[in-house]
């Protein structure tokens, strides 16, 4: 176990202005972590990490560094030494990934060697990645354990997978202590100060759930109510941001050397039928739908495996449903 004084730099925190990234840093900032953030504020601004300096009353040290600018993060390597590094920092639309994956392989791959490379250069030994249950594709078997098959079916899935790989194949890595975490359906809020920002027309449900119910679109789309579930609508493992980054917090302070493969969920499905009841249920708010033809690239049913990280790293989540829909829509509303 690492103790957290024996931190002897801050912890570097890449996309750390997005929605999971800025969730970590107010844990941290919480727990009375230094941390660092770099982001190059491409699919977000600075307003949630305003938020948490007037929360917290301090200053969060932010770099505008593009990870795919390989001299301009080298510099910033030399300048700054870090305990760990949480590896936040990409591009995640799945439909953007398939009209340009140039950009995807760009940004998520070649700018995770980026990093990587001055994580080496300097010796950082204490890592998270941010990878995703995308990279199973269509479930074989369920609840998805970490020995699935990985066959993502989308460029964005295979971003993810190809990053996992630079750690896994790096002979570096075997000599460090790093947490490739495979994150199910994120939703919630900090402690409902800070929040999801989609830019544009969001494609999640959630995000989609607080449009309808902010009254910026007429209803929701829910795609496809002819799956093989029980009421037909697509099933899947939502967990809430907190117990996901409290889940980064166990990988963080494990310090058994080597990379281990976690999948960070409830182990629960959900329909999305049940979310938009509980999401009515517990914010009073009603929800209208239209059922559509089903989302190309979607399946039907997703849920993880948790035993892996139970056992490893003494995590598990502990916040159902009705608080992920109650603190998404607090912040929100
Ligand atoms: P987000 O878009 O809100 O945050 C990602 C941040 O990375 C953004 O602030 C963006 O500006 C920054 N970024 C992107 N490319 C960059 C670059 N080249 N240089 C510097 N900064 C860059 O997304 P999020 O939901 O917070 O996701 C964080 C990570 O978790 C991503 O890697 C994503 O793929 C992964 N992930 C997210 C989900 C999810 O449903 N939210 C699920 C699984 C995995
Ligand atoms: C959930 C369910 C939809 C929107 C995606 C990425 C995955 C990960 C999480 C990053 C499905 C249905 C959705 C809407 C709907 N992100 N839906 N109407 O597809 O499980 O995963 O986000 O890694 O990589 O693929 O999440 O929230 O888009 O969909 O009916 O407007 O809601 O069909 O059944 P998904 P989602």
């Amino acid at each position: 176990m690492t103790d957290v004084n024996t931190f002897s730099h801050p912890i570097l925190i890449t996309g750390g202005a997005g929605f999971l990234g800025s969730h970590m840093v107010a844990l941290c900032l919480e727990k009375r972590i230094d941390l660092v953030v770099v982001d190059n504020l491409s699919n977000s601004d600075l307003s949630n990490l305003q938020t948490l300096e007037k929360h917290f009353n301090v200053t969060i040290p932010f770099f505008n560094i593009d990870i795919r600018d390989q001299d301009k993060l080298k510099d910033f390597f030399n300048e700054h030494r870090f305990s760990a590094v949480i590896h936040f920092a990409g591009l995640k639309s799945v439909a953007e990934s398939v009209a340009n994956p140039d950009l995807y392989h760009d940004n998520n791959v070649v700018g995770s060697q980026n990093v990587i490379d001055c994580i080496k250069a300097q010796g950082i030994k204490n890592l998270i990645f941010s990878s995703s249950a995308t990279v199973y594709g269509d479930p074989q078997y369920l609840p998805i354990d970490e020995d699935h098959p990985v066959q993502p079916y989308n460029p964005y899935g295979e971003t993810k997978a190809q990053v996992e790989e630079l750690f896994i194949q790096d002979e570096y890595f075997k000599t460090a202590s790093v947490k490739l975490l495979r994150y199910f359906n994120p939703v919630g809020s900090y402690k409902c100060i800070i929040g999801e920002k989609p830019n544009g027309m969001p494609n999640n449900l959630m995000p989609y759930i607080l449009g309808v119910a902010r009254g910026e679109y007429d209803f929701l789309n829910i795609y496809g109510d002819d799956y093989e579930t029980d009421d037909g609508t697509g099933v899947r493992d939502y967990i809430h941001v907190t117990d996901l980054m409290e889940a980064h917090w166990s990988a963080l302070m494990d310090d058994v050397i080597g990379c281990e493969i976690y999948n960070v969920g409830c182990g629960k499905g959900f329909s999305v039928k049940e979310m938009v009841k509980a999401f009515e249920e517990v914010n009073q708010v009603k929800i209208p739908y239209q059922i559509q033809p089903r989302r190309d690239g979607d399946i039907a049913t997703c849920y993880a495996a948790v035993d892996k990280i139970k056992n490893h790293l003494n995590w598990s989540a502990k916040l159902n449903l009705e608080s992920m829909c109650r603190d998404a829509w607090s912040v929100n509303s």
